[in-house]
Order: structure tokens, then sequence, then C-alpha cells
């Protein structure tokens, strides 16, 4: 093996280290509104759920070369709401279209093509092409170091999701549902139909044991 002493190293280093290995990521699409309704739309693919109970999801805003922090982040801290729509490989250049670092006050949500529905819950929109979308509230923000490269992980609780009804099964499950993913460099993962299904290990002969 080769070892990273990630001390001994540069932030390049670390980032191509952990974004090109921890994948295939899926994408939050973020949508907030600033204080005064001016909507913001952003991908991230640092996201993953949290628990259930309530149930979570966290991602990750990181900061830029001044230490600033991304649109969203601040959004999300004014108005403590906002709504993760899930991405599919058809919404892919309106998605990347929303991850650019605009000067001043780009209109995202035009420049993607893509459409807002009212939320139920939240004052942000939801993006009508996305099959699964979050409504979601602040639970945390967690600063983890600062300076460039830095990040903030945002806690959510999801209060509300809308689900395409393809992916809404009669025995109570969900999906599965074929999601862009993030690799490293600009790579990209379309899930496709490459999944299998495999059981949790039997743990009924340790217990049977305990038993004696
Ligand atoms: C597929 C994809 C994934 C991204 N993931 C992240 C991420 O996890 N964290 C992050 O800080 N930026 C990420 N970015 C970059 C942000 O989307 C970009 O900085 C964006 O302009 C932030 O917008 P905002 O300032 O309006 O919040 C990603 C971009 C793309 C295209």
């Amino acid at each position: 093996m080769k070892v990273f002493v990630l001390s001994e190293h540069g932030l390049g280093t670390a980032y191509e280290l952990l974004s090109g290995l921890i994948v295939p990521r899926p994408i939050a699409l973020v949508s907030t509104q600033d204080a005064d309704g001016r909507t913001n739309l952003a991908p991230f693919s640092y996201f993953m759920i949290g628990g259930i109970n309530p149930p979570s999801v966290a991602f990750c805003p990181v900061r830029g070369r001044e230490g600033d922090k991304k649109e969203t982040l601040r959004n999300i801290e004014t108005t403590r709401q906002y709504v993760i729509n899930l991405v599919t490989p058809d919404m892919v250049e309106g998605m990347n279209v929303t991850g650019g670092d605009y000067p001043g006050d780009a209109d995202k949500w035009a420049m993607s093509g893509f459409s807002p529905v009212p939320s139920l819950q939240v004052a942000p929109a939801r993006v009508a092409q996305s099959p699964v979308q979050l409504e979601c509230e602040l639970m945390a923000v967690v600063p983890h170091g600062d300076g460039p490269g830095s990040a903030d992980y945002v806690i959510g609780e999801v209060k509300v999701a809308h689900v395409r009804e393809d992916l809404v099964n009669e025995n109570g499950t969900f999906g599965p549902v074929d999601l862009l993913s993030r690799l490293g460099q600009r790579d990209y993962l379309a899930m496709g139909s490459g999944t299998f299904a495999m059981a949790r290990p039997d743990i009924s002969q340790f217990l049977s044991r305990d038993a004696d």
C-alpha cells in the first residue's frame, strides 16, 4: 500500500484522494432563497443520509479560496429552509450549469432550464424534473476547519418527500432510481441497471450460541 499522511501533503492531494476514491456520490441539487426571496440552485456531491429519527441528510459546501461561504450555505443559514432534488442522468446538463461559480447575481434557475414547483412546507421551490425532492429544515451547521478548503456540514431534517409514482413500490419500499453520481476528476456514473441484491450476513448461529 502507498501511505499518505495527509498533513504532509497539500490540499490538492487531499481533494484528489478523497473525491477520487469515495465514489460514486449521488448529487444533491439544492434549491434555496435569500431573505428577500431571491432564488438559487447548486449541486453538491458531498452528500449523504444521516439518520431516520428524525430523518436527516447532510451535505457539505466547501469554502472558497478566501474562506468565503457559498451562496447556498449563506441562504440556508439565513432562512433555515431548502429543497434537495436528486439528479437523474437526463438532468446532467441543467445540473452542470448550476455548478458554475458565476460572479454577481446569475439566475441559475433560468440558465438550467429546470422548472420550479412550489413546495409544501418550505419557501424554496422544488425542481419539477427531479424524481425525488426532499423539503428540508436546517438542524445544524457544523463548521470544520477554517480557510480555503474548510467545510460546513449542513445537517437537515427531511420534512416532506415528493417521490415520482413509479418509484413508490406496493410493499412499502422505494426505487431503484437511476441516479447520476459523481466520480473523481470530471467523471460521472449513470447507475443504469447495474445493480444486484445481497442479503445481510446470517447471524442466527451466533444468537443461538449466546443462548446456550
Ligand atoms: C456535480 C457537482 C458536484 C459538486 N459538489 C460540490 C460539493 O459537494 N461541495 C461544494 O462545495 N461544491 C460542489 N460543487 C461546486 C458547487 O456546485 C459550485 O461551487 C456552485 O457554484 C455553488 O453555488 P452557490 O455559490 O450558488 O451555492 C459541485 C459541482 C458539481 C458540478
